[in-house]
């Protein structure tokens, strides 16, 4: 694409210019982050911990059919508030700011630490600052991408110049251990990037979907009520609905992003989708005739980690030397809701 091109697509008024000024203003990842709880779940693991409830699985059958291997799980005191912000630390160093240097904080999560107040709030309280805007956002496997798409909008639009951007989750306190349909599945983690306004690209296009029609596919339908949880408080999930859906509508969001761009997909350095099936993530490059090494790939030591997964993956791209600076990548996220999307980097 050339420089005009991107400029049109994204020219909007420098909130640091003078009036009537119209550099264009992106926002751009300056650094990323990331942890993992201490406690490492192999597949042997939870076969043994299942099989003392009777529940039948094998590492073999979840590699086959997930690719995952191991996850983490979060231990007493490690909540998605704690990780996030260890994860938020790690970005801010990395971009060599501080935390008072952040204007704006969103968090991604369907495992907030309360009901309320927000876990952005309780990150911004882990930080030991005060004062700039902290809210959560929901869009539980897509809310990393639903996240950024929403610092980007704030940052473009001028209300703020340096945010953190975070997914955090400990989806293991919601799993139903009785269902191994689901319980080998996910796994608990943080990621967050330093996004900052900048004349170069940046995030170049995003789209954000949903259809809640298929609430009902993946859901915790719990809630609070009169003091007591009413309803199932774990997860539930059809898992070849969800598996449908997700091949569909990933590969429609890729090519949306890359149409708004006026980019073809063999200009994509690095596909990072969320990391909930090896089978879903290689079907999603092979629509995109993305050679399968151009995945980012963590499933397999991290498991689903839900609004987690996408920003754990890019940090772990960027700190082993995969993802360089100037590369194009693309971020999809797939999950309940039913919730998609796609971002379009220029790292
Ligand atoms: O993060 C949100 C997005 N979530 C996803 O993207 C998840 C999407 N779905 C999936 O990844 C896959 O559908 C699953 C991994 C959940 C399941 O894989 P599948 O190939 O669709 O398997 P299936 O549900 O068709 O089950 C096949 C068989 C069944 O046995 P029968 O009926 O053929 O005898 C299951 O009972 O595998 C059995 N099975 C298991 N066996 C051993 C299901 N779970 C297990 C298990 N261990 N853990």
């Amino acid at each position: 694409m050339s420089p005009r091109q991107t400029d049109e697509l994204r020219s909007h008024p420098s909130p640091g210019a003078g009036a009537g000024a119209t550099s264009p203003v992106y926002a751009r990842i300056s650094g990323t982050g990331s942890i993992l709880p201490s406690q490492r779940v192999t597949n042997q693991d939870l076969v043994e911990r299942l099989a003392r409830d009777g529940v039948e699985t094998s590492d073999d059958w979840i590699v086959e059919r997930t690719g995952i291997r191991a996850r983490h799980f979060a231990q007493a005191g490690e909540t998605s508030a704690t990780l996030g912000a260890e994860a938020a630390r790690r970005a801010l160093a990395a971009a060599g700011l501080q935390a008072s240097d952040i204007d704006l904080i969103v968090c991604a999560t369907s495992t907030p630490d309360m009901v309320f107040p927000s876990t952005a709030c309780l990150i911004q309280r882990e930080l030991g600052v005060h004062g700039c805007p902290a809210f959560d956002v929901q869009a539980v496997c897509s809310g990393f991408i639903y996240a950024l798409t929403v610092a980007d909008a704030m940052i473009r639009g001028g209300t703020a110049r340096r945010a953190l951007v975070i997914g955090a989750e400990v989806f293991s306190r919601l799993l139903d251990y009785s269902d191994r349909t689901t319980c080998v599945l996910f796994g608990d983690g943080a990621g967050a990037v330093v996004l900052e306004a900048s004349a170069q690209p940046g995030i170049v296009a995003s789209c954000l979907h949903a259809d809640g029609r298929y609430a009902n596919i993946l859901n915790v339908p719990g809630h609070l009520a009169g003091g007591e949880v009413t309803g199932a408080p774990l997860l539930r999930m059809d898992g070849q609905a969800v598996f449908k859906l997700a091949v569909s509508v990933l590969d429609k969001a890729a090519h949306e992003v890359l149409d708004a761009a006026g980019r073809t997909a063999d200009t994509v350095d690095w596909l990072i989708p969320h990391q909930a099936n090896l089978r879903i993530m290689q079907g999603t490059a092979r629509k995109l005739h993305l050679p399968l090494d151009r995945i980012i790939v963590t499933v397999d030591q991290h498991g689903n980690t839900s609004a987690a997964s996408i920003p754990l993956a890019l940090d772990v791209g960027v700190r082993s030397g995969q993802i360089q600076r100037g590369q194009s990548l693309m971020l999809e996220g797939v999950g309940g809701g039913f919730t998609w999307g796609a971002v379009l980097v220029d790292y």
